[in-house]
């Protein structure tokens, strides 16, 4: 099965350190999507990497300050948009109103979102999950994909049992095929890497990997991609 490996580099690395990461995963360049600093974006693309924009603003164009558009990153090549990731819902208060808006600007500009969806420790995770997917999808009929994100396993190194993982991305394949009737792609992204990528490629309905503080070593995550595309 052809999996999908998308790298959440966050807000790390410099420069120097993205030319170097830039060169080292040249061989694999098509067999992940990769999402650095926006200001990265134009070096990932000129080398001909696929890539995502970690966060969008919800319009087009005007005077925004500091705020990137779907539109703007179309424009340069980029593919694939991060929606809702739980860090942008906890330090920048984005509700699921707001990611609903983002998630149609992606698709407006023709670029896929990728839909973080995610409990807190402890939280009734259908209820969790239900909320965030029919409030983020309100009024959108066009396919998107969605990474399965518990917050309580995001840079923790503490994972779900694969048993809780499978019954989580069956619950939001049911959900996605009983409301808006498609077959959606679902990942998983928390802690993913390269001890625990083994186990985690045994749960048949996961789709994929969205990997976070892994993907920031080049080394690190070559191993992940290799075990995830087997
Ligand atoms: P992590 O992050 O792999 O560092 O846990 C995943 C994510 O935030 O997407």
């Amino acid at each position: 099965m052809k999996r999908l490996v998308i790298g959440n580099m966050k807000m790390n690395l410099n420069i120097e350190q993205i030319n170097e990461y830039i060169n080292s995963l040249n061989s694999k360049k098509n067999d992940f999507i990769i999402c650095p600093s926006s200001i990265y974006l134009p070096f990932f693309i000129k080398a001909n990497y696929v890539t995502g924009i970690q966060n969008i603003y919800t319009l087009d164009k005007g005077s925004f300050t500091g705020e990137i558009s779907s539109y703007q990153a179309n424009s340069i090549g980029v593919k694939y948009t991060i929606c809702g990731h739980s860090e942008r819902r906890k330090y920048f208060n984005e509700t699921n109103e707001m990611i609903n808006l983002k998630i149609k600007s992606s698709i407006s500009n023709s670029l896929i979102p990728i839909l973080c969806v995610g409990e807190e420790k402890g939280a009734d995770l259908k209820v969790v999950l239900y909320n965030q997917i029919t409030q983020c999808l309100k009024g959108i009929k066009e396919e998107i994909i969605i990474a399965y994100e518990p917050i309580w396993a995001i840079g923790t190194n503490v994972i779900p049992t694969n048993e809780e993982i499978k019954n989580a991305i069956i619950y939001i394949k049911n959900l996605i095929k009983e409301i808006y009737n498609y077959n959606v792609k679902v990942l998983y992204g928390g802690s993913v890497n390269s001890s625990n990528i083994e186990s985690l490629c045994e749960i048949d309905v996961v789709d994929g990997f969205l990997v976070g503080g892994s993907s920031i070593n080049s080394s690190e995550f070559l191993k992940i991609i290799e075990v995830a595309l087997k």
